[in-house]
């Protein structure tokens, strides 16, 4: 009966087929110790002459590390064992004799390892930290999934800009052109108006010149949006949520974490309520400590590393000023100058994983904001149209997939939070 590698503690004493690769191998004369991965775990198979005729015992003697193979035997629990299990092999089929493999289990640089990225996959850590991918991605869906939230994706192909002209990317479209979306943001807020509670989750691209280990071309994000709710909704949410993809995922990937060698002790701490600062208390602070920062910009990862660094849980910076940020915040009524908005900036460096804001809810304002940014009111009449039938408070907010994982398993860098990274250099395999 085929098992996988993760699910053999059901079988102990009985006889299993595990199907892989082969990822390490040692033999001391007439034993062969043969490491078997399979995607959910590692295997030691032991291979004895005897068990063995003499031509598959010399095979696999040879057997170049990623060749495939198929291992019957009893499965046998032994605590020595990596991963707690041996199986005691009775037959051995070998798939396909590998080539000479190009990734060793020693260390590689990254620009290497990046030109190998389709093999680099499958790796530990990698596979490590694709399955916590995968967690995060559920516990996403089944938080807003359980509390009513409507799943209505938003367009990739759009005619106009959402976050800012500058990290446009444009695509021909037939006769026209078209460009690929920075945030479905503007369409779930369409969505909302017609469902009341909405996300939308998918991969969005902003052509980032910038070449920092937060950044990517192409990154995945999940916006809700929700009719009839102010800045303080938006907040509350966004803690409560966050607090759930931890704790789900610390609940659920207690290996992988342990592969990863993260610490998760931090990560415990993560519960509502987070800390909440205003963008003048933060300026006030970063001056205080010596940055020199002036009143009006957007903080950058120095800034907020400073901020985060005084918080055990991710902190959330409120009200910055209108003219750092995009045109369909919504004003502060009690200072004009501020938008209603708010980022989350995650612990250890990892910097803002969320940006949300109420929206503009006043047609006038709205137009005035569109035009002062420059942007084409002809391709934005039909979100005007959300203020001019039934116009409500509303907000929400974006979290960036690849950052939250990259803090999640303490990942340095966020290239290695998705399976194919696209970056400014970047785009192979
Ligand atoms: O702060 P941003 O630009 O917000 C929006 O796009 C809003 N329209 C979202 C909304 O309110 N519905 O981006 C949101 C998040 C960031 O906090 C960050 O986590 C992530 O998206 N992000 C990136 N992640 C990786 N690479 C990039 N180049 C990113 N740009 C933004
Ligand atoms: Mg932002």
């Amino acid at each position: 009966m085929h098992a996988y590698v993760e699910e053999l503690a059901k079988h102990v004493g009985q006889e299993v087929t595990v199907k892989g690769w082969l990822y390490n191998r040692r033999s001391s004369g007439k034993i062969q110790f043969l490491q078997v991965r399979d995607g959910t775990g590692i295997v030691q198979c032991i291979l004895t002459e005897d068990a063995a005729d003499k031509s598959r015992f010399e095979a696999c003697e040879h057997l170049p590390q990623e060749s495939s193979l198929v291992v019957t035997g009893v499965c046998r629990a032994d605590k020595r064992a990596p991963g707690g299990f041996e199986l005691t092999a009775r037959e051995v089929s070998i798939v396909q004799v590998a080539q000479n493999y190009p990734i060793s289990l020693q260390s590689h640089g990254i620009g290497f390892l990046m030109e190998h990225r389709h093999l680099w996959l499958r790796s530990r850590k990698q596979v490590a930290t694709l399955r916590i991918r995968a967690t995060v991605i559920k516990a996403i869906r089944d938080f807003f999934d359980s509390r009513g939230f409507i799943l209505a994706d938003s367009p990739i192909l759009t005619p106009a800009a959402c976050e800012g002209t500058s990290t446009l990317f444009e695509v021909g479209y037939f006769d026209d052109k078209a460009y690929l979306s920075q945030s479905g943001q503007l369409y779930a807020e369409a969505a909302a108006m017609a469902l009341g509670k909405v996300y939308c989750f998918g991969p969005t691209f902003r052509a980032e010149r910038s070449k920092t280990r937060r950044h990517l071309t192409e990154f995945w994000m999940v916006e809700p949006e929700v009719a009839f709710a102010d800045l303080d909704d938006v907040m509350r949410l966004a803690e409560e949520f966050i607090s759930f993809i931890v704790s789900t995922t610390l609940g659920r990937c207690k290996e992988e974490l342990k592969v990863l060698e993260r610490d998760t002790v931090r990560l415990e701490k993560v519960t509502p309520p987070f800390p909440r600062i205003s963008y003048d208390e933060a300026i006030k602070m970063l001056t205080e400590s010596g940055h020199d920062i002036k009143w009006g910009g957007d903080f950058g990862a120095p800034e907020e590393t400073a901020i985060s660094d005084r918080y055990e849980k991710p902190v959330m910076v409120h009200r910055y000023p209108m003219a750092c940020k995009a045109f369909y915040m919504k004003t502060d009524p009690q200072d004009e100058r501020l938008a209603l908005c708010v980022d989350v900036i995650a612990p250890e460096g990892v910097g803002e994983i969320i940006g949300g804001s109420q929206r503009e809810d006043r047609l006038e304002v709205l137009e005035k904001r569109i035009a002062e940014n420059n942007l084409s009111k002809e391709s934005l009449e039909w979100y005007l149209d959300l203020r001019r039938f039934g116009s409500v408070p509303h907000g929400g907010f974006g979290l960036g997939l690849e950052r939250t994982v990259a803090w999640i398993c303490g990942t340095e860098h966020i290239r290695e939070t998705i399976p194919f990274p696209r970056m400014l250099y970047r785009i192979y395999p």
